[in-house]
Formats: C-alpha cells, structure tokens, sequence
C-alpha cells in the first residue's frame, strides 16, 4: 500500500447522505440519563463527539419504551419531551457539520429489575436467583415492534440523520437471532427464518413510520462466540434479506456478553484482536451492495487503512478509543500513532458520564 493513499478520508453514502470518511463512532452508551431523560451531560459529550473527526456518531443504545431500558441512566424515546431534547442535540451536530445517528433498543434480558421494566426475553430464562423471564408473547412482540417505530419517528422528528437498530450484544433481537438463547418451538424460532423474524417485522415497523428516504441502519453479530451460534451465512442471508427489504447500512459485531472474554464484543486488547470480527463484515459486504461497517478493536490507522484497501467493507467503527481520545479521528490526519486506549474495558465502570477510567484511582 502506497503511503500516500488515504483511504480514511474518502467520502460514503448511506441511502441519501454522504459521509464525509470513513471513521464511524460506534454505538457507546453515555451512562448519563437521568430517569430515562436526556440531560446536559449527553449534549456536552455529543458535542465533543461532533467536533471529533468521525463521519459519523452513533449515540448509545436508547430504549425504545421505559419497559426495555438496562437503567434509568439509559435514554428511554418514549419520554414527553424527547423529541425536543434530542432536537438539541441535532442542533449541536449540524453547526458542527457532523453526522449523527441514534441507536435503538429493548435490553431483553438485561433490562433491569426495577419495577415498570420489561421481564420478557425469547424464551423463558432465569436471569438471575428469583428473576424468571417469560417467553414473550406475539402480542408483546408486536408492541416491540411498534415501539421500535415509534421511538424511530420521534427521531426523524428531532432531525437526527438516521437511526440504527441494535440487534447485536446479546439484548433483545440478538437473542432472537441466537440458537444459544432462543428455544421457541413457534414461528419466532428454530431456522434461522424464523429466528429472524423479529427483525424484519421491526425494520418493517420502522420503515413504514420513517417512509422511504430516511436512513435506516443495523448493528448485527457476525456470530455469537458461544455455541450454538448463529452462523455467517446466517448473518450474510439476514443482511442481504433486509437490504431488498431498503435497510441503508450494517455494522457487523459478535458476542453475546461484555466481559472481555471468549465470547464479548468487546475484544480485549491481545495480540490480534484488531479487526476482529473483519472476516464476517467483510463476507457481508461482499454479499450486498449498501455500505457495512466493521467494527472490533481498531487501533491503528495503518490497520484501518488496511482493512479498507484489501476488504470489500466500507467503512471502520470505533469506540473505547474515542472514550479515551474523542479527538481521535482528528489526530489521525497529521499524527498516525495508534490510539493510546488499552481495552481494559474499565469505561463501563463509568458513572455520570462514560470516561476512561484508566488513569483514575
Ligand atoms: C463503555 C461501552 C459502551 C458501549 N455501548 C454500546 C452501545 O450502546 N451500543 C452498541 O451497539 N455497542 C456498544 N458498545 C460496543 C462498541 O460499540 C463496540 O462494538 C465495541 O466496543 C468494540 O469496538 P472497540 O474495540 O473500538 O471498542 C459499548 C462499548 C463500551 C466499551
């Protein structure tokens, strides 16, 4: 690869926007919501993010109902005004020039035990001593659904860019998609059809409610890294079903859990754990023609840029090191030493607001 080739800062579309290069801000949760509501501090760190260099920011997972939060520290769309405070935080990103996406959410499983959230999951679990999740209904199903459009269209009223559905991470769709969790004997489970039927009836809800033209994205496992696991040409069939379907973008992630371990998507920082799950966004992108966005443990430019010349992915995601540096993607243009972030997963101990935790007692 020629030194002068620049590969990062070539321009993308997703459906209609063009994203001026091709470092994403991956989905990271703020921890900064108060009962569910946007606060100050969510503005504060989108700012930052808008003045970070990305070509696009994708907020932190957000409920699609006060029923599917992990916390009241996480962002619910259902809120009376929601809508205006996230037009707040469009307004910050368009006189930035920057792009912003919101991530939506039902937690599943891991929503929390406080009373009013959700206790449902795909099958009937015990989630912890004492906490059983039933298996939810089609009923229930279908109010996710409608959520998912709801909390979509709130969205595109506040003027965000575009939204992503989040069904990766081992939260509610993911565990859909999985074989490792989903044990229904109906029509939501066993072939991968119907374990991804789930999905396509929410892209359907949200694309009836945000109309044609209105981006619409997807955060999705290339695998579980457990077994039983959904497999990459059950990813590759799922992602080239909803592309027919108009879906604008995928992000390929893997890992049900966030323990740094054998089967988290959040790779912890061996040797080789850049690019990570490269091989399964790179099978996607190769199968479909809209843009896939690959994500796991970048760190170096020089890696980034490779990825981009010799793999049919569009573009490369990022969070722990913009936690630890948000003017990262910036500092790449003129200074190319890798992002000083150790993947020592410490942020997720972050309260108030997400910051790396690393130099702190
Ligand atoms: C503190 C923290 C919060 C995260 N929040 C989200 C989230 O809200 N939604 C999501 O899809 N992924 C979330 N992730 C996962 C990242 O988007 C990304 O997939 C993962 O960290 C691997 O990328 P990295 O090696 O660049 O950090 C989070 C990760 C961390 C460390």
């Amino acid at each position: 690869m020629g030194k002068d080739i620049n590969l990062i800062d070539r321009p993308f579309s997703i459906g209609p926007l063009t994203v001026p290069n091709r470092l994403v801000r991956s989905a990271t949760f703020e921890f900064a919501a108060e009962n569910g509501r946007i606060t100050q501090r969510h503005l504060d760190l989108w700012r930052q993010m808008a003045e970070g260099g990305c070509g696009l920011n994708i907020t932190g997972k957000m409920a699609i109902s006060a029923g599917a939060k992990i916390a009241p520290i996480m962002v619910e769309c259902s809120y009376d005004g929601f809508v205006d405070d996230l037009k707040k935080a469009s307004r910050v990103a368009k006189e930035k020039q920057s792009l912003l996406f919101v991530q939506l959410n039902h937690a599943g499983y891991k929503t929390s035990a406080q009373e009013g959230h959700d206790q449902l999951g795909v099958s009937t679990l015990e989630v912890a001593p004492d906490r059983v999740y039933h298996e939810a209904t089609f009923a229930e199903i279908q109010k996710i659904a409608e959520d998912f459009a709801r909390a979509a269209k709130r969205c595109q009223e506040a003027g965000i860019d575009g939204v992503q559905i989040h069904a990766a991470h081992g939260y509610l769709i993911n565990t859909f998609l999985s074989p490792y969790y989903n044990h229904r004997t109906d029509s939501y489970g066993g072939s991968i059809k119907n374990r991804s039927r789930i999905l396509f009836e929410v892209y359907e809800a949200v694309r009836g409610a945000v109309g044609p033209g209105y981006p619409v994205g997807l955060k999705m496992p290339m695998s579980d890294r457990v077994e039983p696991s959904i497999t990459l040409e059950e990813c590759v069939n799922v992602a080239q079903g909803l592309e027919k379907m108009g879906l604008d973008m995928i992000e390929i992630s893997a890992g049900l859990t966030m323990d740094g371990g054998d089967s988290s998507f959040v790779p912890s920082a061996k040797e080789g754990s850049e690019g990570l799950f490269l091989k399964g966004a790179s099978a996607v992108a190769k199968a479909v023609k809209i843009p896939v966005i690959s994500v796991g443990g970048y760190r170096r430019p020089e890696f980034v840029e490779k990825a981009l010349a010799e793999t049919p992915v569009t573009a490369i995601s990022i969070c722990r090191p913009l936690i630890r540096e948000p003017n990262l993607a910036n500092r790449w243009k003129t200074d190319r030493s890798p992002a000083t972030c150790l993947s020592c997963n410490k942020c997720f101990r972050s309260s108030g607001i997400i910051t790396c935790q690393v130099d702190k007692k």
